[in-house]
């Protein structure tokens, strides 16, 4: 793997599957990626943890099978590193000097905080300096370009803001990175409710597809999804639930918007929902088959994570060492 290459940095939680949105918005970008870049891919344990109510068992659980579901969506560890975010002695450390320079009042402003703290009872310090934290993930491994979906945007930007911060204050050692975000599928939306993004924590099940779900779940979440009562199949802000429909299947098929309009204009809003399920099944069946291939070699999957720590471990220390230099630390 050439050094000369520009470096990607990314993640995704280890908080249940992937669903629709993790997989159009982020991973099947990721993919395309892997020939052209130094890729570092690894999973966001930590981050896992400022949600105070998960269960440790199901955490490591989860954590492992994300690393199958990274490897089932085509990540392949010929190419890119994987590797747990908690297996690595940096991004906590760096995180430290990163609030140090980090406006709380920021922090608080952030959407993703504002909105999560909304919805708990207990609002830990670990919520506000989430951000912070995946700046030290981002500038940790020198990344230039970070792939995530729209809702991420806003804390890749924070990590450009203290990648600067931290080069005018103490040393130019970081990269600026940039945000990398796709067209389509960049913001997925709930099916149950297209003016909100589709997540992981909906309580509506029926909002999200999972893409390690039974395809019979998938055949009945598309089938109920909410529409408006008009007809045609047009991308407009008013027809929230077919314009999702649509730029799930515009993500999926490689087509523009303007393309489906034209070709598909004329369908039912039934029959539409149909070649939309038959495009998500037929994109998703070889990723179930190949994952549940890859749960059952579990020393595999040990060694791909070795691998992927021993090479983060060596840009992580190296990074650390000019750090702890240039901010005065030992
Ligand atoms: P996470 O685990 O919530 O999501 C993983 C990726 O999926 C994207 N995504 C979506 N894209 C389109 N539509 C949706 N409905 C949708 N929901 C999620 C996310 O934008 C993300 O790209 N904080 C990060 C994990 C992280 C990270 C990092 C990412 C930690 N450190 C450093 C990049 C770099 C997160 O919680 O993603």
């Amino acid at each position: 793997m050439g050094t000369e290459k520009k470096i990607i940095v990314t993640g995704a939680q280890p908080t249940g599957g992937f669903h629709l949105g993790n997989y159009l918005g982020a991973v099947k970008n990721w993919y395309s990626l892997q020939d052209d870049f130094e890729c570092f891919f690894f999973i966001p344990n930590l981050h896992a943890i400022t949600c105070p109510s998960y269960s440790p068992a199901e955490l490591r659980h989860n954590t492992i099978q994300m690393l199958a579901q990274f490897m089932a969506c085509g990540l392949d560890p010929q190419k890119s590193h994987m590797f747990i975010q908690s297996s690595i002695t940096g991004p906590t450390e760096l995180a430290w000097v990163l609030n140090c320079l980090t406006p709380v009042g920021q922090l608080f402003r952030m959407t993703q905080f504002k909105a999560k703290s909304e919805q708990k009872d207990f609002v830990g310090g670990g919520l506000l300096y989430y951000p912070v934290l995946m700046a030290a993930d981002i500038l940790l491994y020198n990344a230039h370009l970070v792939p995530v979906g729209e809702d991420q945007k806003q804390h890749v930007e924070l990590a450009r803001d203290l990648a600067i911060k931290f080069n005018q204050t103490y040393a130019a050692i970081f990269n600026i990175p940039e945000p990398y975000i796709l067209k389509t599928g960049a913001r997925v939306y709930s099916l149950q409710e297209p003016t909100k993004k589709m997540s992981k924590s909906d309580p509506n099940r029926k909002g999200t597809i999972f893409i390690f779900e039974s395809i019979d779940g998938i055949r009945k979440k598309i089938r109920s999804a909410v529409t408006d009562s008009g007809t045609g199949i047009t991308f407009s802000k008013d027809k929230p639930g077919i314009a999702n429909l649509m730029d799930i299947f515009a993500a999926l098929t490689g087509l523009t918007v303007e393309t489906i309009e034209a070709e598909y204009g004329a369908y039912s809003y039934n029959d539409f929902k149909n070649c939309v399920t038959e495009a998500v099944i037929e994109h998703l069946k070889p990723l179930q088959e190949r994952y549940l291939k890859l749960l059952k070699n579990r020393e595999y999957l040990n060694s791909v994570l070795e691998e992927g720590k021993k090479v983060a471990q060596t840009h992580a220390s190296r990074m650390m060492t000019k750090v702890y230099r240039k901010v005065g630390l030992f």
